[in-house]
């Protein structure tokens, strides 16, 4: 479900400064460790309370039933800033952003994150659904045709399985990086009731559609 920005454009504060902060970062080539811990730390100390979330708001207002809730607060071809709203104990199912940073700060409730790196195999042939005897038992098998919708051709990809994290909401509760490579598959759960997070994704999906 998709609901109206949260955010005006005249957007002051915390939550405008870190966006801003993350357009610095994401519309250059190359991003440093040091400028990305930067933004860490600003999406760090961001609460509900600074982007006008009031959750129960947001239930009152939705007109589905959809367990996931979504809203824009800032798009553009270097980044996305979005907030979604896992209601109750839902699951966002297993998935990946290829190639692209994403951070994940909780603004409301708790969630489980269990992130996954795709292994890279020595495979001359280049055929995915090989996996060595020896992976299987250790790793985790990502089914991604069944996960994201495809042609129904399944395809697995063998991942290493990282410990799962626990986020919660609150000024400094740090949040999870993703990488472009490095933890990038990833499931979100809510645990004990609702929670909504801010995602901070770069490049942006629309700067992958647009030529
Ligand atoms: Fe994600």
């Amino acid at each position: 479900m998709r609901v109206p920005l949260l955010v005006n454009r005249g957007m002051a504060s915390k939550i405008a400064q870190t966006t801003r902060k993350a357009f610095e970062i994401f519309s250059v080539e190359s991003v440093t460790k040091d400028k990305l811990q930067e933004l860490v730390q600003l999406t760090a100390q961001l609460t509900a309370r600074d982007i006008n979330l009031n959750l129960e708001q947001v239930r009152r207002e939705r007109v589905t039933r959809a367990p996931v809730s979504y809203m824009e607060i800032f798009v553009n071809k270097a980044l996305t800033v979005c907030v979604f709203v896992l209601w109750d104990d839902t699951k966002m199912p297993m998935h990946n952003h290829p190639d692209m940073h994403g951070i994940l700060k909780v603004l409301h409730g708790t969630v489980r994150v269990q992130s996954y790196t795709e292994a890279q195999l020595n495979n001359n042939s280049g055929e995915r659904n090989v996996v060595p005897e020896n992976c299987k038992k250790a790793s985790w098998l990502w089914n991604r045709d069944r996960t994201l919708g495809g042609d129904g051709k399944e395809e697995y990809v063998l991942a290493k399985k990282h410990e799962a994290i626990f986020l919660n909401a609150g000024e400094n509760e740090a949040p999870a990086i993703l990488y472009p490579i490095d933890g990038n598959i990833h499931e979100i759960q809510a645990v004990d009731g609702p929670a909504a997070f801010l995602d901070i994704l770069a490049p942006s999906y629309e700067a992958r559609f647009s030529y």
